[in-house]
C-alpha cells in the first residue's frame, strides 16, 4: 500500500484517482519527490514571502504525483537510476501544480478547493496566485536547466519540452479551448483533442523526459507518445465522470465544475464515457508493455490509477 503522509486529510484515501498501491519500490519514489519538491521549493516563510509560501502551499499539499511518477518510473523502465531524473520530475510537478493554481482562478473554473484545501487564490488572494505560478513555471525550467545528474544537452531538451508542454502547443491551448467551447459545441474529435492538450501533454512530458535521459530509439519514443496520449485520454475523462458523480469531501476538489462545458460525458453519458475509458487504459497498457516490456510498475500504477473507474 502506497504510504501517504500521516497528516493527509481523509478524502485523500477516497479520490477515484487515487495514489497507487503498487509496492515498495513506486512507494520508496513517491517519498523522494515530496522529499526534494520541499528543498527545491522557497525556504518556508523566509521573509515573509507571501509569493513563495503560496508556491509551497500548493505544491506541497497532497497532490497523487502521478506526473513525477511516471517520470521516475519509465527512468527504471530504461534502467536507469530514478534518482538522476528526480529533479526534471519534480520540475514537472511544478509545471502541473502552477496549471492548477491557474485553472482554480476565478476567471478560469472558479475553484474553491483542490487537494482538500482552500485553492491557492483563496487563501492567498488572486495576485499571488498568479504571480506564484508564474514563479513556479519559472523554478521549474531553472531545476530543469540545472539538474546535475543530467547532460547540458539533455537538459536543454528537457527545457524545450517542458516549455512546449506549458505553450501554445500545450495547456495553454487546451485550457482556452476547455474554457470556450459550450456543451454540445463539440464533436468527439474536438473534446478529444482538448483533453490532449490541457492533459495528455504533461503525460507526453513525463515520458519524454525519462526517454531523453535515457536516450531512447525513435519507435520507443513514438509508443510512449502514444501511451500517453491514452493515459491523457483516460485520465480527463476520469476526472470528467468524478466531477458529475463525486463530492468535494471525497474529492478534495470541488465538483460540479463542468456543467455548461464540453466534455464526453455530457455528450454521450456518464456509461458509454466509462466504456471509452477502459478502452484507453488498455490502449496505454498495451503501448507501455511493447515500450518496456520488462517493466511491471507502469502498467501495474496505471491499473490501479483506474481501478475505482473499471469495475
Ligand atoms: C488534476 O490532476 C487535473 C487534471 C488533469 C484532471 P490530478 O488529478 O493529477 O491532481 P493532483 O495533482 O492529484 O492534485
Ligand atoms: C484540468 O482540467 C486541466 C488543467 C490544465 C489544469 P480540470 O479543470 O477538469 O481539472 P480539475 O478538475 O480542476 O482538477
Ligand atoms: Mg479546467
Ligand atoms: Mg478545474
Ligand atoms: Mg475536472
Amino acid at each position: 500500500m502506497l504510504a501517504l503522509p500521516a497528516a493527509l486529510p481523509s478524502f485523500a484515501h477516497a479520490v477515484p484517482l487515487q495514489a497507487p498501491s503498487v509496492g515498495a519500490s513506486t512507494d520508496t519514489l513517491r517519498g523522494m519527490i515530496e522529499e526534494r519538491l520541499r528543498t527545491l521549493l522557497p525556504a518556508a516563510d523566509a521573509h515573509q514571502d507571501r509569493v513563495g509560501a503560496a508556491m509551497r502551499y500548493g505544491v506541497l499539499a497532497p497532490g497523487k504525483r502521478v506526473r513525477p511518477l511516471l517520470v521516475l518510473l519509465a527512468a527504471r523502465g530504461f534502467r536507469l537510476d530514478p534518482a538522476d531524473v528526480l529533479d526534471a520530475a519534480c520540475a514537472l510537478e511544478m509545471v502541473h501544480a502552477a496549471s492548477l493554481f491557474l485553472d482554480d482562478l476565478p476567471c478560469m473554473d472558479d475553484a474553491k478547493l483542490r487537494r482538500g484545501q482552500p485553492t491557492v487564490h483563496i487563501a492567498f488572494g488572486e495576485d499571488v496566485a498568479m504571480l506564484a505560478a508564474i514563479a513556479l513555471l519559472a523554478r521549474a525550467w531553472r531545476v530543469t536547466a540545472t539538474a546535475a545528474a543530467i547532460a547540458p544537452r539533455v537538459r536543454t531538451d528537457m527545457v524545450a519540452v517542458l516549455s512546449d508542454a506549458v505553450g501554445i502547443e500545450g495547456l495553454v491551448t487546451g485550457q482556452y479551448r476547455d474554457l470556450h467551447a459550450a456543451a454540445g459545441e463539440s464533436s468527439r474529435p474536438q473534446i478529444a483533442r482538448t483533453n490532449q492538450l490541457k492533459t495528455g501533454v504533461l503525460f507526453a512530458a513525463a515520458f519524454e523526459i525519462a526517454s531523453l535521459a535515457a536516450g531512447a530509439d525513435a519507435r520507443t519514443r513514438g509508443l510512449l507518445r502514444e501511451a500517453a496520449d491514452a493515459l491523457g485520454q483516460a485520465f480527463q475523462l476520469a476526472d470528467d465522470l468524478a466531477d458529475q458523480e463525486m463530492e468535494p469531501s471525497l474529492l478534495g476538489k470541488d465538483c460540479r465544475q463542468d456543467v455548461g462545458k464540453s466534455t464526453l460525458v455530457s455528450m454521450v453519458g456518464a456509461r458509454q464515457t466509462r466504456r471509452i475509458l477502459a478502452a484507453q487504459v488498455e490502449r496505454a497498457e498495451t503501448l507501455i508493455a511493447q515500450a518496456m516490456p520488462l517493466e511491471h510498475s507502469l502498467p501495474t500504477l496505471v491499473r490501479t490509477l483506474f481501478a475505482s473507474q473499471l469495475h
